[in-house]
């Protein structure tokens, strides 16, 4: 019998997307603000980002505000942003230890015109990194993702002044990240089960895992068995079994 050496795991989740909630309750529990639950919530943010580029993962898509979230109130929503435009670009330093590019998903031009720089900013400070690539969804919601996708097909086809069926490796192209593989595994840490929005069109074969610790609660070992879970699972494709 061949004695194996230490080597990477195998079958560990090229993309993994997740949906970031708890930060409420999390302060709640402790009779903070919300506020300091979003404050906690990018320290996970860091730890996970961290973890995930340890297990091998290329691709983690954070959900950071959905496209409901602007029904929060405006003081939630102003520190959610002021959280974007103080700490995104200041992260360098993290970026360049871990080799984080920083890209982003969801509609940038509705966003305040500073967090729109800031995101600028960082995906052009970061863009030579490569041993993970972090999608931000930052004012992403996955209908409006594809009603954008849709809108330009169909200005691209104006112009082009082509026709034909649309295809879905038409509308594929027109997403936001069309470079991003499908997610493998969508994690949503938090206790609810369900997506809000989430990667519609991109989670149609994506294994899904909940959990009920609060976002600002997790860490490596809860990345790990995420990722250790979805290593047990036999995924099928429509395929036969
Ligand atoms: C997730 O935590 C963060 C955002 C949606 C911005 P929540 O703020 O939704 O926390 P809960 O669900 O109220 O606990
Ligand atoms: C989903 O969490 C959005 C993000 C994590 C950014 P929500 O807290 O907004 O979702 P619902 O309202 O419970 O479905
Ligand atoms: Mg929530």
């Amino acid at each position: 019998m061949a004695l194996d050496g230490p080597r990477e795991p195998d079958n560990v989740p090229t993309h993994v997307g997740i949906i970031m909630d708890g930060n409420g309750r999390w302060a709640s529990l402790r009779n903070l603000p919300r506020t300091s639950g979003h404050q906690e919530g990018l320290e996970a943010a860091k730890r996970i980002v961290r973890a995930a580029a340890d297990s091998g993962t290329r691709y983690l898509s954070l959900y950071a505000f959905s496209t409901e979230n602007w029904n929060r109130t405006p003081d939630e929503i102003r520190f959610l942003m002021g959280l974007v435009t103080g700490y995104l670009r200041k992260e360098q330093p993290f970026y360049e230890e871990i080799g984080v590019r920083v890209v982003h998903s969801g509609d940038l031009k509705r966003l305040p015109r500073a967090v729109q720089s800031e995101v600028r900013g960082v995906m052009k400070d970061t863009r030579d990194f490569e041993r993970i690539t972090v999608n931000l969804a930052l004012n992403y919601g996955g209908r409006d993702e594809i009603v954008r996708a849709a809108d330009r097909a169909w200005k691209q086809r104006t112009a082009d002044q082509s026709g034909g069926p649309l295809t879905t490796a038409e509308l594929q192209r027109h997403l936001d990240l069309p470079e991003f593989p499908d997610p493998d595994l969508i994690i949503r840490t938090g206790g609810e089960r369900r997506l809000s929005n989430f990667l519609l069109w991109q989670c149609a074969y994506a294994e899904l895992y909940f959990s009920d610790r609060l976002w600002p609660d997790w860490d490596h070992d809860d990345f790990a068995a995420a990722v250790s879970d979805y290593r047990s699972r036999k995924r099928n494709f429509g395929g036969s079994r």
